[in-house]
């Protein structure tokens, strides 16, 4: 009962990131050295997939790019005696089979995963949003295998948090089965803080049976005009079972900027050959402890 396939959806605008996402696409931010999608991709591949689909936007071709064979640049750095520099471009074009989709408007990320179904293999498959940038021991999208390995059906990921934020996430209901695995018995999109039935919110992690295709085509535009993922899931759940798992580790919203940096310096901090000087500039120049 394993997937072999992640679908990646990087169509979106951006807007929250803007002017720099203006020509640049939001996937393509760097944090430290690698763009966004990288991660994305490594994590895939983490959790057993073999094939990739990153379903793009006119004009985010560099998104693709970067996985791309560049036998100019392997020469040029070979020649130049940058062996290690010239095996990890090399390696970024092996890492996976990975496949396009397109998505001419963003119609929502719902419509976003819909553009990828041809390009999908097997029953079931991931599903990941770059800018949710999870850091952890066992990377995120391996949490949800394992979830599923168990229960099958719909399996996602949630995060806790404050009661005050929950308007900006899908909220869900349900009860603990297991340590850190609820099972789902409804979810809503932006509940009013009072009204939400938890703070469990909705991260960009999911595994999902392909007969979701359907339930996205069926799914009417909701919030913001967008065809929402959650809305589908919700009419999959009345024949399925649905399980949400609380994610170990740290998520960071890289789509907003303040999410931005503070992924940039946790990241930069556990690289070992940066964390120790990074550490001690910050405490010689800023008063770190407030
Ligand atoms: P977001 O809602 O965070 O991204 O979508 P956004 O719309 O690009 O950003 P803002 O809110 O305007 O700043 C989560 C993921 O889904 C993709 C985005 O590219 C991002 O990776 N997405 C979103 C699509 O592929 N298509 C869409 O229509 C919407």
């Amino acid at each position: 009962m394993g997937f072999s396939t992640t679908v990646i959806p990087v169509a979106g605008l951006g807007t929250r990131f803007l002017p720099a996402t203006k020509a640049i696409p939001k996937e393509m931010l760097p944090l430290v050295d690698r763009p966004l999608i990288q991660y994305a991709v490594e994590e895939a591949i983490a959790a057993g997939s073999r094939r990739v689909v990153l379903v793009t936007a006119p004009g985010k071709e560099s998104v693709l790019e970067h996985f791309r064979r560049d036998e100019r640049l392997e020469e040029l750095l070979e020649g130049r005696g940058q062996r290690q520099r010239a095996d990890e471009v090399r390696r970024l074009a092996g890492l996976a089979e990975i496949r396009a989709a397109l998505q001419e408007r963003p119609l929502g990320v719902g419509h976003a995963i819909l553009q990828a179904r041809d390009r999908v293999q097997g029953d079931a498959f991931g599903v990941m949003f770059p800018d949710d940038y999870v850091l952890g021991q066992v990377p995120a999208l391996e949490q949800l295998r394992r979830v599923h390995e168990r229960y099958g059906g719909v399996v996602f990921a949630v995060e806790r948090v404050p009661r005050e934020r929950v308007d900006q996430y899908g909220v869900v209901a349900g009860e603990a089965v297991e340590e850190g695995v609820v099972r789902v018995h409804d979810m809503v999109e932006k509940p009013p803080v009072q009204e939400a039935p938890s703070e469990l919110a909705i991260v960009g992690r999911y595994l999902l049976p392909v007969e979701i295709f359907a339930e996205i085509e069926r799914t009417r535009p909701g919030a913001g005009g967008e065809i929402q993922l959650t809305d589908a899931m919700r009419a999959l759940m009345q024949r399925l079972p649905c399980h949400a798992v609380v994610l170990e580790g740290t998520r960071y919203d890289c789509g907003s900027v303040l999410g931005f940096l503070q992924a940039t310096m946790a990241t930069a901090l556990a690289r070992p050959e940066l964390g120790e000087p990074l550490r001690a500039w910050l405490a010689g120049r800023f008063d770190v402890d407030r």
